[in-house]
Formats: C-alpha cells, sequence, structure tokens
C-alpha cells in the first residue's frame, strides 16, 4: 500500500491488515451515522406548527441489533490485537539476541560475538531477531516503521522486541520518545542482510567499517561519523555555541578553560581523551553530560573525527 512504510517483516502485514480493518470499519460506521442522522433531519422535520411530535416509546429489534453488532465487531477487533500482540511478545527460543543500549542521542548495538555498532543495526533476513534493550539515562523509544515495530527504553528495566526481517534492504530506525535536544538527530538504519552477506559482516573486523570508507580521505570518514556516531546531536560544525557541547569549527588547537580552573590546549590527545572518556576535562559552561566512547569507537575512527575536527577550521 503507497501511503505505508515498506513491508519488511513477518508482522508488517498484520499491523496493516487490522490498522486498515479498523479503518473500514470506522469510516463505514462514520458514513452511515452521519447519512441517518441528515436523513432523519429531513424526513421528520416540523412541517407545520400543528404537526405534532410522534410519541417514540423504543424498539426492542432495532436496540437489540445496534447493541450486538458494534459489540462483535469491537471483539474481532480485540482478538485481532490480543493474537498478534501474543505473537509479537512471544520469544522464539532460536532468536538471535542483540543487545540495544539507548542513551542521549544515539543508539549502540552489541551482538552475540561481541560485535559492537553504532546508529547502525544489522540483522539477517529470515531470522527471529530479539533486541534486548536499556537506557542509560532518559525514557527513549526504538521504532522501525518498515518492521511496524515500536517500543520504549527504561532505565532501570530490560524491554523487548521481537520481529524477524522479511525484505533485504536499508531501512530508517527512530527514537519516538522526546527525550532531550538531539531528540530529532537520535535515529539510524537497520541493515537486513542475506544469510551469507551477514556471516561475513559478522565475521570482519571492525576495522572493515573504516576500510570500506579506505579511498575517502581520514577527514571525510570522519564526516561521516559526525552523523552516524551521533556527535551532530550536540556539537555544530559552524562555529554556533549554545549546543549541549562545545562547537567543532576552530576547536582544533584552541586554549580551553576547564571547569576546575585548569586550561589546556585542544590537541590531538585532548580530543581523544574527550571522545573516549569526555568527564575527564569538562568545559567551562558546559554540563558533564556526554557519552563515553571508550570501546564504542575504535582507534582508527577516533582518529578520523580528530581528523575531521582539525579540517574544520
Ligand atoms: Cu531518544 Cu528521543
Amino acid at each position: 500500500m503507497e501511503w505505508l512504510p515498506p513491508v519488511a517483516s513477518t508482522f508488517a502485514d498484520k499491523v496493516d491488515f487490522v490498522l486498515i480493518l479498523v479503518t473500514v470499519i470506522s469510516v463505514a460506521s462514520c458514513v452511515l451515522i452521519a447519512f441517518l442522522l441528515i436523513y432523519f433531519v429531513i424526513k421528520y422535520r416540523r412541517r407545520s406548527d400543528n404537526d405534532p411530535t410522534p410519541a417514540i416509546t423504543g424498539d426492542s429489534f432495532l436496540e437489540t441489533l445496534w447493541t450486538v453488532i458494534p459489540t462483535i465487531l469491537c471483539i474481532v477487533i480485540f482478538l485481532y490485537g490480543y493474537i498478534y500482540y501474543d505473537e509479537y511478545t512471544t520469544v522464539d527460543k532460536n532468536a538471535y539476541e542483540i543487545n540495544v543500549k539507548a542513551q542521549k542521542w544515539m543508539w549502540t548495538f552489541n551482538y552475540p560475538n561481541g560485535k559492537t555498532t553504532l546508529n547502525e543495526l544489522y540483522v539477517p533476513i529470515n531470522k527471529p531477531i530479539r533486541l534486548v534493550m536499556q537506557s542509560q539515562d532518559v525514557l527513549h523509544s526504538f521504532f522501525i516503521p518498515a518492521f511496524r515495530v515500536k517500543q520504549d527504553l527504561l532505565g532501570n528495566r530490560y524491554t523487548f522486541i521481537n520481529f524477524t526481517a522479511t525484505k533485504e534492504g536499508i531501512y530508517k530506525i527512530y527514537c519516538t520518545e522526546y527525550c532531550g535536544a538531539g531528540h530529532s538527530d537520535m535515529g539510524g538504519k537497520v541493515h537486513v542482510l542475506s544469510a551469507e552477506k551477514y556471516a561475513s559482516w559478522e565475521a570482519g573486523s571492525d576495522e572493515d567499517v573504516v576500510k570500506a570508507s579506505a579511498d575517502l580521505p581520514l577527514d571525510e570518514v570522519g564526516k561521516g561519523l559526525y552523523q552516524s556516531a551521533g556527535c551532530v546531536a550536540c556539537h555544530s560544525i559552524d562555529g554556533s555555541e549554545g549546543g549541549v557541547g562545545p562547537t567543532w569549527k576552530g576547536l582544533f588547537g584552541k586554549n580551553r578553560e576547564f571547569d576546575d580552573s585548569s586550561s589546556g590546549t585542544a590537541d590531538e590527545n585532548y580530543l581523544r581523551e574527550s571522545i573516549e572518556i569526555p568527564s575527564a576535562k569538562i568545559v567551562k559552561g558546559y554540563m558533564p553530560v556526554m557519552p563515553a566512547y571508550k570501546g564504542v569507537l575504535n582507534d582508527s575512527q577516533i582518529t578520523a573525527l580528530i581528523e575531521y575536527i582539525k579540517s574544520l577550521k
């Protein structure tokens, strides 16, 4: 259906069916009631001063009819909802588990073999997937429209999403719970790969991500990471301050004053430390809210980001 997102999971058709069923029932009832309303207003209008209002005392047959039919329709809608929800929440014992961590404002995915990706989720086609999700800070909500799955993430407990992707391709991920200034930039992509492609992706090293763009100069790789690793949510690159974090424009080589009254130069090692352990030095006037990227971004990625910052003179 043209007006709906692509259909790419086993749930998508079911959710669409219920959506269309409820829409058809609602539109049909609305049209019928509006028609009868107008029809009766005209048919039973007061025609003259001595046109008496008929004494209506009720009609058991009609009253039963308009009680029983909507009740049956409601039960049908409930049953579809119940059956599909049950299926959606039932855990497949063979499901492939991926851990999802949400924080302001990015998604981190941890795979069974220890691989980690940022804002880019990789899943094999036709295999039940179970996402085990948790938030590191405020409420977020994980939504993949093409799969018709959505679930809130909380700070103090795990929540889950089960799905089986049915179509290779790249689909969008959204955060659908307002979570602060970077909420609208908190997105990502899910890559549905064939079994063979997934196996080779899984066997590849994290360095491959950087190697794959080996034709690009390092600062160009860093520019891509600026978007995909979520830096864009807090750091401007046009010199505008007032964001959650300092701007990157002209940052390299600048003298920085820290909130403990010490100061230092923004050189390569300072930038590296600030990416890996942001709480080590907090620039005066800013809050210590940046997540640590140690172990999340690898060496080549951090180097690429630093080169990108250097290029923003
Ligand atoms: Cu995370 Cu909105």
